[in-house]
Parts: C-alpha cells; sequence; structure tokens
C-alpha cells in the first residue's frame, strides 16, 4: 500500500481555536479522508506548539507552573478537532518528551556536523509571532507580519548555517516548481532565495521554557526550530526507524501563507543539514478575513467554530449535519491559496442553494418514489450508459482535483453531477411513468437514480463524513461509507438490487426567516468597549512644566508635566515635529496616567499625552487634546 503523509501547523497552544485554524484542519482532514478512500496508508497529524515565550508568560500571569497550564489547554484543541470530525492519527505535543528527545538529538548532530556555531545576535523579535526580522525589513519598529512593536533583542546565540544551503535550495526549487505552491508562494519564496539568505539564530538564552541545547544548556532552541521537528517526531525520528523509512518524506504540509517562509526555506535546510529528504510539498493557502481583515486573536474578529456549529445545529437539528454544512462552506466558497472573506449571507447562500436544494431534494424526491412504487425495495434496473459516462468522468475530474488541492473544484464537480441527477429526474419524470403503468421502465430509471445517490454517498464523503453516511444507510447499505474504496465502489451499477430504503429526517430543512444572526457582526464583538474597560483608563489633567529635545530622537520630546500627584511625571511624546519645547511649556494637556511604564531611547516615560492626528509620514498633522477653561491639574478626564 502506498503510503500519503501530510500534516498541519502545530498551533500555538495558548490560541484559542478559531475558524481561520479550523480551515486548514478541515482541508487536511479531507485530504486524508480522500486518501483512504483511494487506497493509500494515511499518516495525518496534527498538534500544539507549546515551547513559545508567551505560552511561559501566560502561565505566569495565572500563577500556573507553565507545564500545568499547556496541560490544562491541550484538551481544548482535541476536543474542537474531534467535534469538527477530524481524523488525525497523531495529535502531537511539543512538550511530551518524546518530542524533547527528538530535538535534543537533532540540534546535537547539526552542532557535530558544525552548521552551528555560537555568535552575537541582535535585531528585532516579535514577541507575539515568535519571529525574528533584520533591520532591513522592519519600519517604525513594527512588526512585518502582524503590526505589533517589536522587541530589540541582542545576546549571545547558536546560529544555523542556513546561507550554506542557498544554492542547494535554489537549485531544488528550480527542478521542482511543484514544491511550493499556490505558484504565488512559490514565486516569493523563490525571490528570497534569489537576494540571497542569512544565518539564522536558533537558540534564546534568556528563557527557561523549551528544549535545553545538550552542548550548551543554558540556551533554549528556538521555538520555531522546535515546532518544525515535529513533522519527524511523529514520523518517527530516530528511533523508528522503520517508520521513518515508511513515512518520511512527508507528502505535503498544509500551512497558512504566513509561515511559509518557515517551511519552504528553513524547513528544508535543516533537513539538508541533518542528510534528512525535503518533504515533498508545501501548499500554503490564503486567509479568512471578515470585513478584509485576517480572522485572529488579537482582532478580536475570531468565530469560534464551536459556537458556530452549535448556532448551525439549530438550522439542521443534528449536530453531525451541522459540522458537515461548516465543513462544505469552508471548502467551498474560497478556491484553496486565495484569501477569502466569511459572511454569514454566503453561508446561508450555500445552505439554501447547493445543500438544501441540490442535495438534501435529491434525496427527498427519489426515495419516496421507490417507497410508492416498489414498497421500498430497490428494483432490479438496468445501467444508463449516458449516466453511467457521466458519473464516470465526474469521478475522474474530482479525483484530479483533489490530487491537486483544488477542494472547491473537487466540489464544484461533484455538484455537477449532482445538476446531472436532478435533471435525469425531471427527463425521465418518473412519476409520469407509475401514471402510465410502465413499471419496467419505472424500475430502470429509479435504479439509476439511486445508484446516483451511491455514488453521491461516496464522493461527497470525505467532505461531508455525516450526510454521506447518512445516505448510505438510507439505500439500506451496510457498514461505513468512509471505509470503502472508491477504485472498487465507483463502478456504475454496483448498487445491489433488494435492498430496503429507509428515509431520514429532512437534512437541511430552511432555516425560520427570524432565525438568529449565526455569527456576531465582526465589529460588535471586541472593537466595542464595555463601559468597565473605558473605566479601566485613568485620563487627567496636566500641565507641562518643561519640555526638551532628546538626543538622536528627532521625533521625541522628553516632557515633565504636573498631573497633580506630589511628584512631576516624565512622558516622552512624539510630537517633536509638530511643537517647540516652548510652544508646550505651561500648556494643558490630557495624560493617560495609569498607563505601563515604557523605555524610549534610555528614557523611562511614565504615561502618555493625548493627541489627535491624521495622515502619515510627511503629511501627518496633528494637535494635542486640551481642556477648556481653568481646571487645575490632576482634574479627572471621563
Ligand atoms: N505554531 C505555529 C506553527 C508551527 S508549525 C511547525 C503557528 N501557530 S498558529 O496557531 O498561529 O497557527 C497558524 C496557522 O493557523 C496558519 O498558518 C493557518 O494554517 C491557520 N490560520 C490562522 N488564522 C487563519 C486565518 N485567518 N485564515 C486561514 N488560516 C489561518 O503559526
Amino acid at each position: 500500500m502506498t503510503k500519503y503523509y501530510l500534516t498541519t501547523p502545530i498551533y500555538y497552544i495558548n490560541d484559542q481555536p478559531h475558524i481561520g485554524h479550523a480551515y486548514t484542519t478541515i482541508a487536511a482532514d479531507v485530504l486524508a479522508r480522500y486518501k483512504r478512500q483511494r487506497g493509500f496508508d494515511v499518516l495525518f497529524c496534527t498538534g500544539t506548539d507549546e515551547h513559545a515565550q508567551k505560552v511561559e508568560q501566560s502561565a505566569a500571569k495565572r500563577n500556573l507552573s507553565t507545564r500545568d497550564f499547556v496541560d490544562q489547554l491541550a484538551g481544548t484543541w482535541q476536543k474542537t478537532w474531534d467535534l469538527l470530525e477530524i481524523t488525525y492519527d497523531d495529535f502531537i505535543r511539543t512538550s511530551e518528551p518524546r518530542h524533547m528527545r527528538v530535538v535534543a538529538r537533532f540540534v546535537e548532530e547539526l552542532y557535530a556536523k558544525g552548521d552551528i556555531y555560537k555568535g552575537n545576535y541582535q535585531g528585532w523579535h516579535c514577541f507575539w509571532d515568535e519571529a525574528f526580522f533584520v533591520e532591513g525589513d522592519v519600519r517604525d519598529r513594527l512588526c512585518p507580519d502582524c503590526g505589533r512593536e517589536l522587541q530589540w533583542v541582542q545576546e549571545e546565540n547558536y546560529f544555523f548555517r542556513l546561507s550554506k544551503y542557498n544554492q542547494v535550495l535554489l537549485d531544488h526549487f528550480l527542478a521542482h516548481p511543484e514544491f511550493v505552491q499556490p505558484d504565488i508562494r512559490y514565486n516569493e519564496m523563490l525571490n528570497v532565495l534569489k537576494s540571497g539568505l542569512r544565518d539564522i539564530s536558533i537558540s534564546r538564552s534568556s528563557l527557561t521554557w523549551g528544549v535545553p541545547l545538550p552542548f550548551d544548556p543554558k540556551h533554549i532552541v528556538y521555538v520555531w526550530v522546535d515546532a518544525l521537528l515535529n513533522y519527524i517526531t511523529v514520523a518517527g525520528w530516530p528511533q523508528d526507524q522503520e517508520k521513518f523509512e515508511r513515512y518520511w518524506p512527508a507528502d505535503v504540509h498544509l500551512v497558512g501563507k504566513e509561515i511559509n517562509r518557515f517551511h519552504s526555506i528553513i524547513w528544508p535546510a535543516l533537513l539538508l543539514a541533518a542528510g534528512l529528504p525535503m518533504p515533498r510539498k508545501v501548499f500554503a493557502h490564503g486567509f479568512w478575513t471578515r470585513e478584509g481583515q485576517k480572522i485572529s486573536k488579537s482582532l478580536g474578529n475570531m468565530i469560534d467554530p464551536i459556537a458556530l456549529v452549535e448556532e448551525l445545529s439549530q438550522w439542521t437539528g443534528n449536530r453531525k449535519v451541522a459540522v458537515d454544512v461548516f465543513r462544505y462552506f469552508i471548502l467551498r466558497e474560497v478556491p484553496f491559496g486565495a484569501d477569502g472573506d466569511f459572511t454569514e449571507s454566503s453561508l446561508k447562500m450555500r445552505f439554501l442553494a447547493d445543500l438544501a436544494n441540490d442535495l438534501g431534494n435529491l434525496l427527498n424526491r427519489s426515495l419516496p418514489l421507490v417507497e410508492n412504487a416498489f414498497d421500498g425495495t430497490i428494483p432490479f434496473g438496468r445501467p444508463d450508459p449516458k449516466l453511467a459516462a457521466e458519473a464516470e468522468a465526474a469521478k475522474e475530474r474530482v479525483q484530479t482535483a483533489l490530487d491537486e488541492l483544488a477542494f472547491s473544484d473537487a466540489l464544484t464537480q461533484i455538484w455537477s453531477f449532482l445538476g446531472k441527477l436532478n435533471k435525469y429526474i425531471d427527463e425521465k419524470a418518473p412519476w409520469r411513468l407509475v401514471k402510465e403503468g410502465r413499471p419496467e421502465v419505472l424500475a430502470d430509471v429509479l435504479y439509476n437514480l439511486l445508484e446516483g445517490l451511491r455514488w453521491t454517498a461516496l464522493l461527497i464523503a470525505p467532505f461531508l463524513p455525516a450526510t454521506a453516511q447518512i445516505f448510505w444507510q438510507s439505500l439500506g447499505l451496510p457498514g461505513q461509507v468512509k471505509e470503502r474504496i472508491w477504485d472498487q465502489e465507483l463502478k456504475w451499477g454496483l448498487l445491489p438490487t433488494g435492498l430496503s430504503v429507509s428515509r431520514p429526517a429532512p437534512l437541511f430543512p430552511r432555516p425560520e426567516p427570524s432565525s438568529p444572526p449565526l455569527v456576531p457582526a465582526a465589529n460588535s464583538i471586541q472593537k466595542r468597549l464595555p463601559i468597565e474597560d473605558f473605566a479601566k483608563l485613568e485620563l487627567r489633567v496636566g500641565k507641562v512644566l518643561r519640555a526638551e529635545p532628546i538626543a538622536g530622537a528627532k521625533k521625541l520630546l522628553q516632557l515633565t508635566v504636573d498631573i497633580g500627584e506630589p511628584e512631576s511625571r516624565t512622558i516622552v511624546a512624539g510630537i517633536a515635529l509638530h511643537y517647540t519645547p516652548a510652544q508646550l511649556e505651561g500648556r494643558t494637556v490630557v495624560v493617560l496616567a495609569n498607563l505601563q511604564p515604557a523605555m524610549l531611547r534610555g528614557v523611562a516615560s511614565d504615561g502618555m499625552i493625548l493627541a489627535a492626528a491624521t495622515g502619515e509620514k510627511e503629511t501627518e498633522q496633528l494637535a494635542l487634546l486640551t481642556v477648556e477653561g481653568e481646571i487645575p491639574p490632576g482634574a479627572k478626564v471621563s
């Protein structure tokens, strides 16, 4: 049996699963189910990334040990995937001993080979994305990926000789244009390789949570190196050589486009350094957005897949079918690789048109005819060669699409076959045959129709597992449709006669016109604050006593401000391009007084001056907020 090894990213454990994560995982699950039905020996893995710095800090904030904290969280991910019918074969947690051993062993080997060396690292680090950036890539100290403020990191680190593998990778890319997909992502990576790779830091000395370097345990392995290695841990490296030789290299890593560089360049280089084969393919898909913004925890526009399924169950009356609705929508709506905006109206439209009308009605129209004319028993009928040819062609197209990970195309092909079956009913008009008393012709028509339903069950099984099983059982077919191998089953005319059909409860009933919205509007989730949150801000009237420039910072001024406290505050403000020190001294301003202090260009800034601004850079206009009349410093602003 040929093997097929596919993976999802391992998700940061302290994130909350949202539909973005579900997207990759559902796509992987469909692929895994499809490959199993094509007779492959599938290894499908997902898991959690637990050694990020933010995990350590979140645990500390809750007064928990990091270990207790991650153990509490791991279940949430598994629960979500179980609900969504994800059939993973292994769920890896990077804090498991089996993985930590692999990480230590791997870096030790690279060190012994001379591909890891000690050096001094300085550069920008995004705490949130766990990513490092070189000076040239950074503007305004903000993370190029997520826009958050970056930290300047300067420490003794170990480096990986990434640059050494630049040429080999470039050659590999040129020889294998299918290595990274879709093309746009391939081209981005090719450009990165052409512009030259620099060695990367692969350890941190300021952390304790993670895998210590065996040759210098004061250092912890950089979380991304640690995380990428999960893909060989689950494949058995290095202990289980037999398993490793069977499953490695991975056939495809499914990832979001923001982590493509880690998977398409750094990961293959690490493998090359260890003398291990590179993965066969990386597919970097697009983002789900809401009103154009990426769905993410930080933007507060997340949709919890469990909550969404709960709501959809109100429509379907069956939770497993509700899961199918979500799985269908998320893969049908947007071509895999492109970005897509999640709207309730498109979900509803797909539900009504594709699922209720095309799919659900097909079953609703067919089964009563068998019940009425043949006592619910599948009659003997002769295969219709035209329909058989349509089915065969659909199967070929669906397979081609799925082999290319074109999930939406595959569904379009299945739906076009459903269209043919619906048309077949309209044209053959079996109800007329009943009236005309032509039982033999009627038997032929119904047999072919039911055979079409059997094919439908098989074709939709990877995408809509519960619905497929309901179709299967309603035809009286035994066992699990997901276990049936396409090459053996998808032959026109294999439906046995004599089975008893049974009508299931309606699968996709029309939602009540008055049914409540499925998901809260994007801007009503976290963008609007409850009044208690506003009350957390301590805004006070202040009087600027002194203003002075800061050497080397042309935008900043250091202000000494009286806010009615015994001691005046030092506040650094980015207003030097708009106000001279003389214009500020003696002025009344509004101060955010309970902001955490921050070091800005060597000055400890304790508060923030409020200003209104519009435009960017050269065109920026800025005006300080002030208060009318005579109000003493320290007065509360609310
Ligand atoms: N822990 C790293 C991955 C390490 S893999 C060796 C990480 N984790 S994450 O929790 O941030 O998950 C990122 C992945 O979640 C994306 O690459 C993508 O697969 C999925 N998505 C997260 N948000 C998404 C959208 N808004 N849209 C589509 N997919 C999204 O990065």
